[in-house]
């Protein structure tokens, strides 16, 4: 067991830096498949995840091997000839999905293992094959593989019953080369969408609508560009960070964020009773004395995200009263509350809604488990909250998205160390 032991009990204090966003690197690490030329993506933050779509990048033939290990990675796909990455990466990570829009409109091919369910609910990928129908390709389920082709996609109006994130950005890459125009309708309207259209958009790509819920993409023959992108600010981690400042009782600044990123995060915050400051690219909290409590519902952006919902949850414990959390993006997402029980929450789940009856200073170190990377990232919270020692077991989902997360916390006065590191 590879755990992460926190020292709680005092308020954190300090600045940290936010590292550039896991889930805008990995989509544009999978666009690079569209470009014939090298391309230089910097900001990347230095995680499990990225290790993984670089690697998924490698096997198909791409050359560049530094995704995951070093902060500016090049990527040069102009000789994939590969159109199959391996189940074993696509097992490990459900975002490797995002090379299918890409590898089908470039090749004309692509086999890609089915990623299957996780710890945090279903997430089927129906979206992202009725995207690909609609631009003209044949699609089937051979052995556990979606296998689509088509020697040409053809641009048409696609109609998204669910403004996924993931199949907003496959049908996008898709078009990218597709014989004339798409639109997407209902697209997803997320910050990562939109940096995946800046990015395209700097290859050389005519997009339109770019973070509306209506984005029309200008096919073209091909994509030849040799460009430099930098990825923007992770707005999860700005999140976790600014939670953890104000669950502790604390306060400080994040830099390198995005302030309207966060605009629902820091609305709620601000229900709580806590000072919230802006500036163009940080943003900074203070803690009130008594923390007030709120209902939060998650919703697709700009409502109050999902991935920053398992956080508030552990925050809310130590509110004065009462408070609601519904979850309605992934059904799976509160099965973390019976290890927060475990440190002294009283805490009531009915389906997808958590019952928040907060008390202030409730939370004491014990033994938990994390199943997914933000329940292990609210436990990280509620163990910084927590008089004593709180041992996590869950480096492994930490890992995927918390760019040096010890040193982060250590910055503002947090004790949270990794045990057996290396063997993760
Ligand atoms: N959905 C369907 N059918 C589909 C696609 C999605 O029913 O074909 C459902 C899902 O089951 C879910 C909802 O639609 O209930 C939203 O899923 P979406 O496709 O938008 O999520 P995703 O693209 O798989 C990304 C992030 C997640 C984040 C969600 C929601 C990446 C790599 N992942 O996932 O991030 O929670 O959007 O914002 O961008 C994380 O970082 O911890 C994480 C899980």
């Amino acid at each position: 067991m590879s755990p992460i032991v926190v020292s709680g009990g005092q308020p954190l204090r300090g600045t940290i830096e936010v590292s550039g966003s896991k889930n805008a690197c990995l989509p544009i690490l999978a666009a690079t498949l569209l470009n014939e030329q090298p391309v230089t993506v910097h900001n990347v933050p230095l995680l499990h995840d990225v290790r993984v779509i670089g690697e998924v990048l490698t096997s198909l033939g791409a050359q560049g091997n530094g995704a995951g290990r070093q902060h500016s990675v090049t990527i040069d796909a102009g000789a994939v000839s590969s159109t199959a990455p391996p189940y074993e990466l696509v097992n490990k990570m459900r975002a490797s999905f995002l090379v299918l829009g890409p590898l089908l409109a470039r090749f004309g091919e692509a086999s890609v293992p089915l990623p299957g369910g996780c710890a945090i609910g279903a997430r089927p990928v129906g979206e992202h094959l009725r995207a690909m129908e609609a631009l003209g390709a044949e699609v089937s389920q051979e052995a556990g593989l979606i296998v689509a082709r088509a020697p040409e996609l053809t641009g048409t109006d696609i109609y998204l019953d669910i403004a996924s994130v993931g199949a907003t950005e496959n049908a996008i890459m898709a078009a990218t080369l597709a014989k004339g125009t798409t639109t997407i309708h209902n697209s997803a309207e997320e910050p990562e969408v939109v940096d995946l259209c800046h990015f395209l958009t700097r290859c050389g790509v005519e997009i339109e609508g770019t973070g509306t819920k209506s984005v029309t993409v200008h096919g073209q023959s091909r994509i030849s560009a040799a460009i430099e992108y930098t990825v923007i600010p992770d707005r999860i981690e700005a999140g976790t960070y600014l939670l953890a400042l104000v669950g502790t009782g604390g306060g400080g600044r994040v830099e390198r964020a995005e302030p309207e990123h966060l605009e629902a995060l820091l609305l709620k915050l601000r229900d709580l009773g806590v000072v919230v400051r802006t500036g163009p690219d940080w943003v900074s909290v203070e803690a009130p004395a008594a923390l007030q409590p709120t209902r939060v519902r998650t919703e697709i952006y700009p409502g109050f995200p999902t991935d920053l919902q398992p956080q508030m949850t552990v925050v809310l414990t130590a509110a004065h009263g009462i408070s609601k959390v519904d979850e309605t993006i992934f059904e799976q997402r509160l099965t973390f509350v019976p290890e927060l029980m475990r440190m002294g929450a009283n805490v009531t789940v009915g389906g997808t809604t958590a019952i928040i009856e907060g008390t202030p200073g409730s939370l004491t170190g014990a033994p938990v488990e994390a199943h997914d990377l933000r329940s292990a990232a609210a436990l990280v919270i509620a163990g910084l909250m927590a008089e004593g020692e709180t041992h996590i077991d869950g480096l492994k989902h930490l890992r995927r998205g918390y760019d040096k997360l010890p040193e982060k916390f250590a910055a503002l006065g947090g004790n949270v160390a990794y045990v057996n590191a290396a063997v993760v």
